[in-house]
């Protein structure tokens, strides 16, 4: 069992949602998180939040943006739990989800796409099929926006994270993807598209989110 697993089920929901924070907070503040996302997302938009994972930075947009919907999705069996339950209103959660299964379910369109540190626990062969499947909500919806949060290799924080995806979180296939690799991915599987980089590189170096759209 990886460590991150046995110390979850070792302390229980509520302490280690507590020290989850604590230790995500080594590798990227959330609340300028939220403010570099909230700067590229539209006001009354509905964000498919893919890979959503606990939720927990959803939190902090969702405390930025009352006026968003929120619907997120995920492969494994259990999705956004740490959502704060005063957001119950803004969020819809479907666990045991991929994209395909979510397109093929016939929901309202998202007006925003966000992939937050989705893209470096996929490997790299398998991105393209990953991103392919978007294409059909590009076509639905032409002004629809992909924003993509992640982190840039080269640094010691990077490297950090890294090493915590490896050994602590237990994914042997992580593989990080830099802003060059991640914009030119983009654009052979989805383009042209325009890019949009937030201030979050700046702010919480080495994470950063770039905004696509056609
Ligand atoms: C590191 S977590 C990120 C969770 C969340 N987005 C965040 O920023 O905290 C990566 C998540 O992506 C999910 N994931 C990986 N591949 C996926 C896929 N093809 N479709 C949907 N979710 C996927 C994993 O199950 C995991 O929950």
């Amino acid at each position: 069992m990886p460590i991150g697993s046995f110390v979850r089920h070792v302390l229980g929901v509520r302490f280690s949602r507590r020290l989850g924070r604590q230790y995500r907070a080594i590798f990227v503040n959330l609340d300028k998180q939220a403010a570099a996302l909230s700067a590229v997302i539209r006001r009354d938009a509905h964000v498919l939040d893919i890979g959503g994972g606990d939720g927990e930075p959803l939190n902090h947009l969702l405390a930025m943006r009352p006026d968003l919907r929120v619907t997120t999705i995920d492969t494994r069996l259990v999705v956004g739990q740490w959502i704060d339950a005063c957001y119950d209103r803004q969020i819809s959660r479907f666990p045991g989800t991929s994209i395909a299964q979510y397109i093929a379910l016939n929901k309202p369109n998202p007006d925003v796409i966000l992939i937050a540190d989705v893209m470096h626990h996929i490997p790299p062969a398998a991105r393209y099929d990953f991103l392919g499947s978007l294409s059909q909500i590009l076509v639905r919806v032409p002004d629809l926006r992909i924003v993509v949060k992640d982190v840039e290799p080269g640094y010691p924080r990077a490297l950090l994270g890294y090493w915590s995806d490896l050994f602590v979180t237990g994914d042997k296939q992580v593989n990080p993807i830099s802003r060059d690799s991640l914009v030119s991915l983009m654009n052979n599987v989805l383009g042209p598209l325009h890019r949009e980089d937030t201030n979050l590189f700046e702010n919480d170096l080495p994470n950063y989110a770039i905004s696509f759209s056609r």
